[in-house]
């Protein structure tokens, strides 16, 4: 069977978190040291084809910068799923995860998926924010949490594949 309900899905964060390098590494393999930081938002659509089901989606990577806030709502409103990512070497974009959490959480739809997505697994040398922060806050704001590296690639294409099978089954 194939699924074509309107499905989109966000990405929140603190700016230079790796929203974009996230979204690139899924949808095209691809990374760069030179990422240009986002203005106003990106858009991207995929096609997933799972076991039970086809899964077709749209990602909106908004721009992590503060004078493009006010704008988030648009895109997270409505959302299927949100991803919300910080940057493992920053404690400030852990903090800014936060509060974007709490806010969806405030005004997205209620079977909204939200993932808490550490990213820069990469550099553990300059790590800030241990594993068990992330995984704690999670656990206690009732989501889902996985480290990753746009840069290796790791849990990435898990990270997409895990809600889309979870929208699947909805
Ligand atoms: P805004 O668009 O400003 O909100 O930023 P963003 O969250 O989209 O971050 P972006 O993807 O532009 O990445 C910012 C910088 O971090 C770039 O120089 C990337 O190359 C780098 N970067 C992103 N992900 C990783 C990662 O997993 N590991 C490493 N080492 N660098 C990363």
């Amino acid at each position: 069977t194939s699924v074509y309900k309107p499905n989109w899905w966000v990405l929140l964060g603190d700016m230079g978190a790796g929203k974009t390098s996230l979204v690139l590494r899924f949808v095209k393999g691809q990374f760069s040291e030179y990422q240009e930081s986002t203005i106003g938002a990106a858009f991207f659509t995929q096609v997933l084809s799972l076991n039970e089901a086809t899964v077709k989606f749209d990602i909106w990577d908004t721009a992590g910068q503060e004078r493009y806030h006010s704008l988030a709502p648009m895109y997270y409103r409505g959302a299927a799923a949100a991803i919300v990512i910080y940057d493992i070497t920053s404690m400030e974009s852990f903090a800014r995860a936060k509060k974007w959490v709490q806010q969806v959480q405030r005004h997205a739809n209620p079977s909204l998926i939200m993932f808490l997505v550490a990213n820069k697994a990469d550099l553990g040398a300059e790590r800030k924010v241990a594993n068990e922060e992330g995984e704690e806050y999670a656990k206690e704001n009732g989501l889902s949490f996985l480290e990753t590296s746009a840069k290796t690639a790791q849990n990435v294409n898990e990270l997409f594949y895990e809600i889309a099978k979870r929208l699947a089954k909805a």
